[in-house]
């Protein structure tokens, strides 16, 4: 397989998301599948009809690949939508399309869609200025969680335990020149500081667990301090997490689960969701994951691992022998080389 990893971003230590990319190199050295970590910014993009094909990146022409997989998250601007649209025209597989990751960028967007298909929802209302207070307590009360749009890694999320909270916090918004645009949502207190992240690949679930957060605060994000446990899911969330990757059409996703008082409801969905907590609470390789069920998905053939290879005894390996995929090529041309093969950091 060859597969190229946007990012646009340096894979550099403090960059919060470069260790999920180290591991997407390190899965697919042992994959033997041939990858390139790029930023869409610097392709140029060059439309005409009279091309077959084309990409261009840092000057140089660039071979086809089999699969793209953005991981740029909050960071998909109209550029880099541009760029991932522009290979997806070209008949190259890419997990998650640009619509899919642009709709779940937005959290109102996300929440617009899963309520047209009658899944339950935090009652939410998109901010305007002046903020009609009497509206958030008539259809909210207090406490009321507010969210920035766009936000991520639970940064912009905060709790307004009461109206008075509530009322300083829409004067300071008010008077604010940003163009930020805000939620507020219903507090869902049963799920207070506790949730559940679902991986789900290819509408199926992959893994879970159930995150707490540390300090008695309500946000249970691994990158605020919170801790994970391998949790499995009822059959009723598993399917609710399945139904909200099907309806935002995500092929990988990390949908996060709230408990209310009778059921569920969606937090959020994420289209390059961070791993590293996943994979430490519940012992599996998410990049591994996500290459075998895309090449799956999209018909590409994944090189198995010595590793893998080795553990399968001598009949399933004479019977996996006429499936197994021929040596790919590198690529012929001056690709410019992948990104450094560290090991992630201690
Ligand atoms: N409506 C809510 N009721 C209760 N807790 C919530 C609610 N919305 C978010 N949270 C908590 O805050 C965390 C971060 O919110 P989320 O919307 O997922 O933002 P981010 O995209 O920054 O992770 C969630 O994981 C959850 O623990
Ligand atoms: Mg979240």
């Amino acid at each position: 397989m060859r597969c190229w990893l946007f990012f646009n971003r340096d894979v550099a230590p403090g960059v919060p998301e470069a260790p999920e990319i180290l591991r997407f190199i390190e899965a697919a050295e042992a994959l033997d599948i041939e990858l390139l970590v790029l930023k869409p910014s610097e392709f140029d993009l060059v439309v005409d009809s009279g091309h077959a094909w084309s990409a261009i990146y840092q000057g140089r022409e660039l071979k086809k690949p089999d699969l793209i997989i953005p991981r740029c998250g909050s960071e998909t601007t109209y550029f880099t939508l541009a760029v991932m649209r522009h290979f997806e025209h070209q008949g190259v597989a890419i997990a998650n399309s640009p619509a899919a990751i642009e709709s779940v960028a937005d959290k109102l967007h996300t929440l617009q869609v899963l309520a047209g298909a009658k899944l339950p929802i935090p009652k939410t209302i998109l901010g305007k200025f002046p903020i009609d207070v009497d509206l958030v307590e008539r259809e909210l009360g207090f406490p009321v969680v507010v969210k920035k749009l766009r936000g991520t890694r639970g940064a912009g999320v905060v709790l307004c335990e009461n109206r008075s909270q509530f009322d300083d916090l829409a004067n300071l918004l008010d008077g604010a020149t940003s163009n930020t645009d805000f939620l507020f949502q219903q507090y869902i207190k049963a799920s207070h500081g506790r949730d559940v992240r679902l991986l789900v690949i290819d509408w199926r679930v992959m893994a879970a667990m159930e995150r707490r957060a540390i300090d008695g605060g309500f946000k249970s994000n691994i990158s605020l301090g919170g801790s994970g446990k391998p949790f499995t899911p009822p059959k009723a969330m598993a399917d609710l997490a399945v139904s909200v990757a099907r309806q935002l059409n995500l092929d990988i996703a990390g949908i996060d689960i709230l408990f209310d008082q009778d059921g569920y409801k969606i937090c959020e969905a994420n289209s390059a969701p961070g791993f590293q907590g996943l994979e430490r609470a519940c012992g599996i390789n998410v990049p591994e994951l996500i290459f075998h069920a895309m090449g799956k998905k999209f018909g590409i053939p994944v090189r198995h691992s010595e590793r893998w290879e080795q553990a399968i005894d001598k009949a399933a390996r004479a019977l996996l022998k006429p499936m197994k995929a021929p040596k790919l090529e590198p690529a012929k041309e001056h690709a410019p080389a992948p990104a450094p093969r560290r090991r992630k950091p201690a």
